[in-house]
């Protein structure tokens, strides 16, 4: 068996897997390769050995798959950024497809046959928040992947970020850059906070800028459409906004005349919640876990919007005892979506599954899944 730090191969790629791997063998040995594509032969150099396989990355590719391109980024695959930057744009969208239906019908039983949509501005200059580091001389650059060390920028800066933050120029440390819906963009160190003021769902928010809010210009817009297509809000209806961030999507459930309540565990998030969404809607900071105990027994709608680890078998069965006519689920990550619709499928089938392709150049994926309750 190989050693972390060998060079072997050349591994032939089978197909794509959760994560932004893609699986391929060498020698009988299951490689989990960075930066590679299905069909391809590439030599790896190996970056962990595991009992059942081994992760490894791209050196060199010896047959290249018909969908590869030359990454525009110098740093694209080295920075921690943009994994997917040498595939054409429209592939990757077929690769996170291919990802989607596989969790979905692997954890959940799901049939999904869907296609991941294209959201402009796309694939480049979409990226409207950014952590940048600093090299000890001060220079511009990003982390690499699961590592401290600081890539440096290329002289044209980050090719994901939107123009006003690409290159920020010169940095003393770690830096959030902001380039919000209304006012100007802002640099500010990552342990400091400052608030911006995003626009979506035809209203204003104000945002930590370290707090949560989605990357992509249009994503708040397209998720929050996605979720009230789907639920069909009515007036007087009770609505649950389940890890509400700044409270993105009780205010529309309040403005189609919803009675909401809202959990979030970020307090700050909480607090700019209660003044986004001052009227019709109510926050609680706490875990979703422990804070649905504090909410009505009884809902007719629930938005869940959960970090990548899901919500989880306890959460979805809160949820489910409280019967509500339709559930939105928008997920980050399709294992957890996968995962968490086989905790729902006794009592609740699946409406329709999108998925928007809101972190172009890399394997990320957004998807919002309906249910109803049987
Ligand atoms: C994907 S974000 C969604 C935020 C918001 N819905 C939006 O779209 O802007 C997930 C949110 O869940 C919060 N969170 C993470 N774990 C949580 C938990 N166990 N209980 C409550 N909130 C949690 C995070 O702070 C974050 O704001």
């Amino acid at each position: 068996m190989a050693v972390v730090g060998d060079i072997v191969g050349p591994v032939a790629i089978e197909r794509v897997a959760h994560g932004g791997h893609c699986v391929g063998r060498w020698e009988g040995v299951v490689h989990f390769v960075r930066h590679a594509l299905p069909g391809e032969q590439v030599m790896v150099k190996v970056t962990e050995v595991a009992k059942r396989y081994v992760r490894s990355d791209v050196v060199e590719v010896v047959q290249a798959s018909p969908e590869r391109v030359t990454p525009r980024c110098s740093v694209a695959g080295l920075c921690g950024g943009c994994d997917w930057q040498h595939a054409e744009p429209a592939y990757t969208r077929e690769l996170k497809r291919q990802v989607i239906a596989e969790q979905l019908r692997h954890l959940g039983g799901y049939t999904w046959e869907g296609a991941v949509e294209e959201v402009e501005p796309a694939p480049f200059h979409w990226r409207t928040r950014m952590r940048y580091a600093a090299t000890a001389d001060g220079r511009p650059g990003l982390k690499a992947h699961r590592s401290n060390r600081v890539v440096p920028l290329p002289p044209e800066g980050c090719v994901a970020a939107v123009p006003a933050i690409a290159n920020p120029g010169r940095l003393a440390g770690e830096t959030i850059a902001v380039a919000p819906g209304k006012g100007r963009p802002v640099l500010v160190g990552a342990e400091q906070q400052v608030l911006v003021e995003e626009v979506a769902a035809g209203r204003y928010w104000r945002v930590s800028s370290n707090g949560f809010w989605q990357s992509h210009p249009q994503a708040a817009d397209t998720l929050v459409q996605a979720v009230l297509e789907g639920l069909e809000p009515r007036a007087d209806e009770v609505a649950f906004d389940l890890y509400c961030g700044v409270g993105l999507f009780a205010g529309p459930l309040v403005d189609a005349g919803c009675q909401v309540w809202g959990i979030e565990s970020d307090a700050e998030a909480v607090r700019l919640a209660g003044i986004n969404v001052s009227e019709g809607a109510e926050f609680l900071a706490a875990s979703v876990a422990r804070g649905l105990d504090f909410l009505p027994r009884d809902a007719d709608l629930v938005v869940l919007d959960p970090p990548r680890v899901g919500a989880g078998a306890r959460v979805v069965a809160s949820v489910v005892a409280r019967q509500p006519r339709r559930i939105a689920y928008v997920a980050c990550d399709p294992a957890a979506l996968g995962r968490d619709l086989g905790y729902l499928a006794e009592e609740y089938q699946v409406l329709g599954v999108r998925a928007f392709d809101l972190f172009p150049l890399t394997h990320h994926v957004e998807c919002v899944a309906i249910f109803e309750r049987r």
